[in-house]
């Protein structure tokens, strides 16, 4: 019923194969196939209410106002869908830092799916919901979904979903994030993977590349292999990164804080620490580990940052109404 407030919450992901590049810039249809761990520290709430005394839309991020066409353009979708002309006031409250290669555009478009969608009175199914979100962020696709979820290419707006690879996760698996800058990033993503697949000579490779590592990293969930998977999801993200180094003009996204994470993580693992490292469009960095050895990581990352950097998580849910 339109005029009812409906709140939802997703929850960030972070991708362990990588999607760096776009087919249809405008359906939002990927290179490749990519997959990922949902988190449960990092998540969006988001409320829509379908208002007819509006004359546009009124968003509000975090209790400020934000004036953002891409979030227009995407409840055009909805509205499109939905056969109505009503703007809506959209209040989200992100516990992601936002824009800080946190995938905050993830939980962010795929709670305004879920939201959006429900309220302007459409019932879409969890396909359908991942369908809408990729419209909104390519990552937000695999956000509909809890634990391990994918991204599947397809060729189209029908054929291009997430789905659910194993939720809830049977491996013992975390992610540490160190917060090393929570600035919204320089080069952002879309424009990143665009200077890469129209100038990285290297861009094919990767394409071959990637999709070896899906299938190695589906096979290390379906075995319960931490480390075949934690040794891959490391691989992917630095082959990603070379793309960024081999483009031009040449970008990076990681910075001397985030080499010295990179650095601590190699030294933890010669140490006999089991960890690895993954990185995205931002200088965060995210050490993959198990729960025996999450107190010897955070122990060695105090050294040098505080606590407020050093965010543990666990698999997180699916996309849930409140
Ligand atoms: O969907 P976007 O525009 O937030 O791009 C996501 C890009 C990476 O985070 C680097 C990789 C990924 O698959 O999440």
């Amino acid at each position: 019923m339109l005029g009812e407030k409906i709140t939802a919450r997703a929850h960030t992901n972070i991708a362990l194969v990588k999607y760096w590049g776009k087919e249809n810039e405008q359906l939002i249809i990927p290179a490749n196939s990519s997959l990922s761990l949902t988190l449960d520290e990092f998540y969006t709430d988001t409320s829509v209410i379908f208002d007819e005394s509006l004359d546009s839309d009124v968003v509000t991020l975090n209790d400020n106002a934000v004036n953002d066409e891409k979030i227009t353009k995407f409840m055009d979708i909805i509205r499109k869908n939905a056969k109505i002309n009503t703007f809506a006031r959209i209040r989200s409250i992100n516990h992601v830092p936002t824009s800080a290669g946190l995938a905050s555009s993830a939980s962010a478009y795929a709670a305004l799916a879920a939201a959006g969608s429900k309220a302007a009175g459409l019932n879409l199914n969890e396909r359908d919901l991942s369908r809408l979100a990729r419209r909104g962020s390519g990552s937000a696709t695999r956000s509909i979904f809890g634990g391990f979820a994918a991204w599947n290419k397809g060729n189209d707006d029908e054929s291009s979903y997430g789905y659910s690879i194993q939720n809830p996760v049977k491996m013992d698996i975390n992610m540490i994030a160190i917060i090393l800058d929570n600035q919204p990033k320089k080069i952002s993503s879309r424009k990143g993977m665009k200077i890469s697949i129209e100038t990285s000579p290297y861009y094919e490779s990767w394409i071959k590349q990637t999709t070896e590592d899906f299938q190695t990293i589906k096979d290390a969930i379906k075995e319960n292999d931490f480390t075949n998977l934690g040794k891959t999801a490391e691989l992917n993200a630095m082959r990603m990164h070379s793309l960024t180094l081999s483009s031009d003009p040449s970008y990076l996204y990681i910075n001397s804080d985030s080499l010295e994470v990179i650095n601590m993580v190699k030294e933890l693992r010669e140490n006999g620490v089991e960890c690895y490292y993954t990185m995205d469009a931002g200088p965060n960095v995210k050490i993959i580990c198990q729960s025996d050895n999450i107190n010897a990581i955070t122990d060695k990352l105090s050294d040098k940052f505080t606590n407020d950097q050093i965010k543990v998580s666990g698999p997180g849910e699916g996309i849930k109404y409140l």
